[in-house]
């Protein structure tokens, strides 16, 4: 029997312990957001180091640095003349949002039909797990893994990695490598493996627009007194065209365009408008914006705009007032060719020309996270391809993804322009950041099976 077998059958037998310690981590609600208890992340930075250690990694720490969330880091060093691998994943997840919505509670794993559904199951606690069981498995079947490994789990990525340039400066040392293994993107579909080969980046900020030292009856004021609710909505809605497409030209013109053959390629990926709409649970009669033949082309290479949160009072309190003031939280997904920094100014300038009627605007909680793209020529996108035939039966597909990873852009160009592959196992259907996220379980199998196997073909090509 071959090695990668030897290694492949320990991961079958040992499959449910790798599943009871991904359950282990969903536990722990490790929400990173400001307002949510630190503690927790900390605890699942102690769970997660005390994981890499129980399966087999040497040189576990806890990665600190003042006011930021802790990482982790552990290695399997095999042989100084082998390659290495920097792996990542995340162990912060995004809250859980609204608690009715929630079929069984965020925070206590359930399997139903094949999926496992909790807070963090697929984003991103399952690919601290493909990392572990990938390397545990060589390791338990009795052989070293046929590269050296590095993990690097990060604990604020669901906030933008805000200290990341901080972690690369003072724990340089330790990153040395010569490929970058993310698990942290989707598959295209269920069952249909796929590397991903660009990523959207985010600028986002808060807009408060304030007319009124307080709340004013409608009636009494109602015509001549400006209302920041409605000056909110013109400036919102004045950022898209009829098509929802940012109608800022500053911003947009530096959109990298598709040559003709990554058109070809996305446009010869098999996509069907209706069952787009099911896994976007689209409700009957809204439209699919955009005349692309394949909506990815633009979900992956062109900017969108979202508005994550609008608050002016509130339902229950909707009184006939004037309100005295207006907030919206919005962010911009942008694309390879786009500037964050440039982007967040222009937004930012457009707004304070648009809002109406003299009135004040503040922006808060600004923040803007790159875009990257790569090139498939480096020899580990052939062999990436190829190695998932061993866990999925197919080759994977090369994608894009309308996500964010901010770790990916200077991580790679620190360590010398290494190749950075980007794999995971969230579906169309795993509703990650929403109510009821899930993992499918049957792919999270054959995600670790194909990494075993890359791990062995890579060691060829680095
Ligand atoms: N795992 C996601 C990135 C992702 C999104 C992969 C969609 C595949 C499909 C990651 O955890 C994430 O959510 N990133 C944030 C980054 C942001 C805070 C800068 C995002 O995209 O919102
Ligand atoms: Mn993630
Ligand atoms: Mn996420």
């Amino acid at each position: 029997m071959d090695s990668v077998q030897k290694a492949i059958n320990c991961f079958y037998k040992n499959k449910a312990i790798h599943l009871e310690d991904l359950k282990d981590l969903v536990r722990i609600p490790s929400v990173s957001f400001p307002g949510f208890n630190p503690q927790w992340v900390r605890d699942a930075a102690l769970a997660t180091a005390q994981l890499l250690e129980k399966r087999g990694f040497t040189n576990v720490a806890i990665l600190e640095l003042e006011g930021a969330h802790p990482a982790v880091f552990g290695e399997v060093q095999v042989d100084s003349k082998k390659p290495t691998l920097l792996l990542y994943a995340h162990h912060d997840v995004q809250p859980s949002g609204e608690e009715e919505k929630w079929m069984s509670s965020p925070f206590a794993p359930q399997e139903r039909q094949g999926r496992l559904y909790a807070r963090g199951s697929a984003d991103d606690k399952a690919g601290i797990i493909m990392h572990t069981a990938a390397v545990s498995s060589w390791l338990e079947s009795g052989q070293k893994p046929p590269v050296n490994i590095k993990l690097f789990v990060e604990g604020e990525e669901e906030i933008g990695s805000i200290h990341l340039a901080s972690y690369l400066q003072k724990y340089r040392s330790l990153f040395d490598a010569d490929a970058l293994i993310l698990t942290d993107t989707s598959n295209y579909d269920t069952g249909i493996p796929s590397v991903t080969t660009s990523l959207r980046g985010l600028v986002s900020l808060e807009v408060e627009i304030k007319a009124l030292d307080h709340s004013l009856h409608s009636g009494m004021w109602g015509g001549p007194i400006p209302d920041p609710a409605l000056a909110l909505s013109k400036v919102l809605g004045s950022l898209v065209d009829e098509e929802g497409r940012i109608a800022l030209d500053g911003i947009t013109k530096d959109v990298l365009a598709l040559t003709a053959e990554e058109k070809k390629d996305i446009e010869s990926l098999p996509f069907d408008r209706k069952l787009f709409a099911k896994q976007a649970s689209l409700f009957e009669g809204a439209q699919i914006l955009g005349s692309e033949k394949n909506s990815y082309e633009w979900i992956w290479r062109k900017p969108s705009l979202t508005i994550n949160a609008i608050q002016v009072s509130n339902r229950k309190d909707a009184r006939n007032i004037i309100n005295d003031k207006a907030w919206a939280k919005l962010a911009i997904r942008i694309v390879p060719g786009m500037d964050a920094h440039k982007t967040l100014r222009i937004l930012k300038d457009e707004i304070k020309k648009r809002v109406p009627w003299g009135l004040s605007v503040q922006f808060f909680h600004e923040s803007a996270s790159p875009a990257w793209i790569t090139d498939t020529k480096h020899p580990v996108f052939a062999v990436a391809k190829k190695s998932f035939i061993k866990g999925f039966g197919r080759e994977a597909f090369f994608i894009g993804c309308g996500g964010s990873i901010p770790f990916v852009e200077p991580f790679a160009t620190a360590l010398g322009g290494i190749p950075a592959l980007l794999i995971g196992v969230e579906d169309p259907y795993t509703n990650a950041h929403a109510e009821n996220e899930s993992l499918c379980l049957s792919d999270w199998e054959k995600s670790i099976v194909s990494a075993i196997d890359l791990y062995q073909e890579l060691s060829h090509v680095l």
